[in-house]
């Protein structure tokens, strides 16, 4: 039968097209365009020469950012505290295309290249399931004919030979990568010593911020329901406005500036911790410019609530359930407290930080009047000391009992 094949032009998925095809299977091969820096060209010859039946490559950025990470951004996303889920939200876009590819070809089975050990063979997976349940997968790295024919690098380095696998004639970097339009991760290899730092050169969407310029971008951002339609340079007057062009600015001005690098533990799904360096650029400037406007213009117990759906939401995308209910539900939920986050943040993007400078918004409920130390507005002083009595009478309830306890 026929399989769609995520393929990424690399050694390990050229490798599995091939042993696929050793298998008996036509293989189609499947290459998400989702932003990540590649030959996309050379990658179809590639497989083609590698005896891929057909060649699929699709450009999913634009569908990444408006269907992916504008939810994440209304969401402030962020997986333990520190993660802006880059990698997370990509799986759900790029299997979504795989599916859809197996559809067309009325294949029955769809494979990838995830290890046995990860995240991503579940993100895939559950995606897959979730949108085709008839669907077959094939993970040839926890099929043991596979993983015990291919114990190291230096095996498949020698399949690759053996089958007229262009073998990367650049030197490897001894730990690997991930990338697409909202981050790129470097996990494995020398990194997996999570006492080691992050070897120079690592980095390769963010300039180090201590050579970044003496100058810093002030940037204008607006917002229409929680999600970004505008941003203006406030130094050369620059104006982006698609989804994808004012993502891709904002990824150039945090990159020059040195803004979102992270070097974390975090602790994967399947329940090891695992040691990773990532950098979001852009990701990081939305995540404070939209904390910004959130916090201006929604009520504060409507806050409180949607925080705690933002802590599901985030779990939920690290471990794969974009497409279930609980994942329908919390967009819901969340893009409806959306509807009134709308205003312009003023930022400043310098030295590896975003630093917010202002904001204006008229859904805002901040009430300069109200809260003024110089006038009065429609608010009684007097009112708090009745407000401070009955509240504290609880405490002072509480310490008389303590004072008894320990006078015993
Ligand atoms: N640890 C991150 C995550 O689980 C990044 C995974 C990177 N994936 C990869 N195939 N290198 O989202
Ligand atoms: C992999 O195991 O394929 C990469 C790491 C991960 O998925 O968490």
């Amino acid at each position: 039968g026929t399989v769609v094949l995520a393929y990424s032009g690399g050694l390990d998925t050229s490798c599995i097209l091939v042993w696929l095809k050793e298998q008996g299977y036509d293989v189609v091969a499947y290459l998400a365009n989702i932003g990540q820096k590649e030959d996309f060209e050379a990658a179809r010859k590639k497989a083609l020469a590698l005896g891929a039946k057909k060649v699929y490559i699709e450009d999913v950025c634009r569908e990444f950012v408006e269907e992916f990470i504008w939810p994440a951004v209304q969401a402030n996303a962020v997986y333990e505290d520190r993660y802006l889920l880059g990698t997370a939200l990509a799986r759900p876009c790029i299997a979504r295309g795989l599916v859809e590819v197996a559809r067309k070809e009325g294949a029955q089975h769809v494979a990838h290249g995830a290890t046995g050990k990860g995240n991503d063979q579940v993100r895939f997976e559950l995606t897959c399931y979730a949108l085709c349940p008839s669907i077959k997968v094939v993970a040839p790295w926890r099929l043991p004919e596979f993983y015990q024919r291919f114990p190291g690098r230096r095996e498949l380095m020698d399949y690759a030979q053996k089958h007229g696998i262009p073998v990367p004639v650049t030197p490897q970097t001894p730990w690997s990568m991930d990338e697409n339009l909202m981050h790129i991760s470097y996990e494995a290899g020398i990194l997996e010593n999570p006492k080691n730092p992050a070897p120079p050169g690592l980095y390769t969407k963010t300039c180090d911020p201590a050579t970044s310029p003496d100058t810093p971008d002030v940037l204008e951002i607006e917002f229409e329901k929680g999600v970004p339609v505008k941003v203006t340079n406030v130094g050369d007057g620059a104006v982006r406005r698609s989804a994808l062009e004012l993502f891709m600015y904002l990824n150039d001005i945090a990159g020059k500036h040195g803004v979102g690098r992270i070097d974390i533990v975090e602790n994967r799904f399947v329940g090891m911790k695992s040691r990773g360096i990532y950098e979001t650029p852009a990701g990081t400037i939305l995540y404070h410019a939209h904390l910004d406007i959130e916090a201006f213009t929604m009520d504060r117990e409507v806050r409180k609530i949607k925080q705690g759906l933002s802590l599901k939401f985030s779990e939920l995308v690290y471990n794969g359930f974009w497409h279930s209910p609980e994942g329908e539900f919390l967009r819901h939920c969340i893009a409806r407290s959306q509807q009134a986050v709308a205003g312009t943040v003023r930022l400043s993007v310098f030295k590896g930080h975003v630093s917010i400078l202002g904001r204006a918004s008229p859904c805002s409920l901040y009430n300069e009047e109200l809260v003024s130390m110089n006038v009065q507005g429609d608010y009684e002083p007097a009112d708090a000391t009745g407000f401070i009595n009955i509240n504290s009478l609880r405490l002072k309830e509480y310490h008389r009992l303590q004072s008894k306890v320990t006078a015993k």
